[in-house]
């Protein structure tokens, strides 16, 4: 697990660009934390670092539920679960065959729904009590697909958040 603290959006960017630069295709990302936490940030942050353009409007898929992005260096499909009431409609989103075509999947919520989803990435947003831009942002990893590259995230991610 690693643990940082983000101290305004910009930095949050940073973040997410540092997680993207390691990213492969097959990931899934799962985004955690309350309404206005950063998640839509983290993605916007992530899908620009893979090179996804301005043609990729990169906002809450809350209503269509999977939005694709095809202009960067992977294709990101963004998912937002809120919405959703069973694992049975999410398992309808196909989001683990998604990344098994090779692409990368990052999902807003997912943490309601990690076990259809399998090995993952795990970023959890917190905000802090005092600062309203402050943003504790924790790291975790289930399966073992990071475990090669998990000592160069934290190096990355104590870079930009020192
Ligand atoms: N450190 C930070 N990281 C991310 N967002 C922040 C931070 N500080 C303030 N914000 C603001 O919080 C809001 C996060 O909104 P959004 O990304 O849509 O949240 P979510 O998708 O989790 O509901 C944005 O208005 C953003 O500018
Ligand atoms: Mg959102």
């Amino acid at each position: 697990m690693i643990e940082i603290v983000s101290r305004d959006p910009a930095q949050t960017s940073l973040v997410a660009a540092a997680v993207a630069r390691l990213v492969r295709p097959r990931d899934i990302i799962v985004l955690a934390g309350p309404m206005g936490a950063g998640k839509t940030a983290f993605a916007r942050g992530f899908a620009a670092a893979l090179g996804v353009g301005p043609e990729d409007d990169v906002t809450s898929p809350t209503f269509t539920l999977v939005h694709e992005y095809r202009s960067g260096r992977i294709p990101v499909h963004h998912a937002d679960l809120y919405r959703l009431a069973t694992l049975g409609e999410v398992a309808d989103l196909g989001l683990r065959e998604r990344a098994d075509l090779g692409d990368v999947v990052i999902i807003e919520w997912g943490d309601v729904a990690t076990d259809v989803l399998g090995g993952h990435l795990r970023i959890d947003l917190e905000p802090d009590g005092d600062d309203d831009d402050m943003r504790v942002i924790t790291v975790s990893v289930e399966g073992h697909s990071w475990d090669a590259r998990w000592e160069k995230l934290r190096s990355a991610l104590s870079a930009v958040a020192p």
